[in-house]
């Protein structure tokens, strides 16, 4: 049993009740976001997909009061150590094996940079394929829909997959449908949608998308925790 809490945007934290990993942690500036980067403790990692601002968030933050490492693609995991963070660089199709569990990364189609007053190069953006408490999870990270898909599927079935359907900057609920379909996860869970003006969605659309093709979807509110047995 895994619970799962949402805090908006491509915001997780998967908590196995001995283990717990924390995704792309964007609070500050989230106006879903219910908690600030102070309510975690006691993380085994702390993922960030990319450099993009709304995905590194507090990474940098949590690392330092927590010691959690950041696991990253390479470039992006050393902007992080640059800033005092402690890290895990990987990159895609590598996989290791942590104490909490397993991290693979998968390609991602999207953009990696840090954009502030000056844009710094991050690498290339990424996905994760996460083993924790016995089950399966895959964050898609930013992206387009891709074909490969498929294939990140049949590396050992999803048990979870969060997929953005905010459109505009990533896949909208009809490409993410489809993602659902080549995936084929137990779960499929939306993400990246509703933060910003230009990702406004209805999640519903996107879960009735998928179900057409044969996709259970659940729609975690902001802050809502759930378990999946
Ligand atoms: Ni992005
Ligand atoms: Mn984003």
């Amino acid at each position: 049993m895994v619970k799962i809490t949402y805090h908006g945007h491509a915001c997780f934290l998967l908590d196995s009740g001995t283990h717990r990993v924390l995704i792309d942690p964007f609070l500050t500036g989230n106006p879903n976001a219910r908690v600030g980067p102070d309510a975690f403790d006691d993380l085994g990692a702390v993922l960030v997909t990319h450099g993009h601002p709304d995905h590194v968030g507090d990474a940098v933050e949590i690392s330092k009061r927590t010691g959690a490492p950041i696991v990253a693609p390479f470039e992006l995991a050393m902007f992080c150590q640059r800033r005092g963070a402690s890290v895990h660089p990987m990159h895609i199709g590598g996989g290791h094996g942590f104490e909490f569990g397993r991290v693979k990364l998968t390609i991602a189609h999207h953009g990696s940079a840090f954009v502030d007053k000056t844009t710094e190069y991050t690498g290339n953006p990424c996905g994760f394929l996460v083993d924790l408490g016995g089950k399966r999870f895959y964050h898609a990270g930013d992206t387009g829909l891709f074909y490969d898909m498929k294939l990140i599927g049949e590396d050992a079935p999803i048990d979870v997959a969060f997929l953005p359907i905010g459109d505009n900057f990533t896949m909208g609920p009809e490409d993410a449908a489809r993602a659902a379909e080549l995936l084929r996860p137990r779960v499929a869970v939306p993400m990246h949608y509703a933060t910003f003006d230009v990702l406004v969605q209805d999640p519903s659309g996107f879960a009735a998308l998928a179900a057409d093709r044969g996709v259970e979807v659940a729609v975690l509110g902001f802050g809502e925790t759930r378990e999946f047995a």
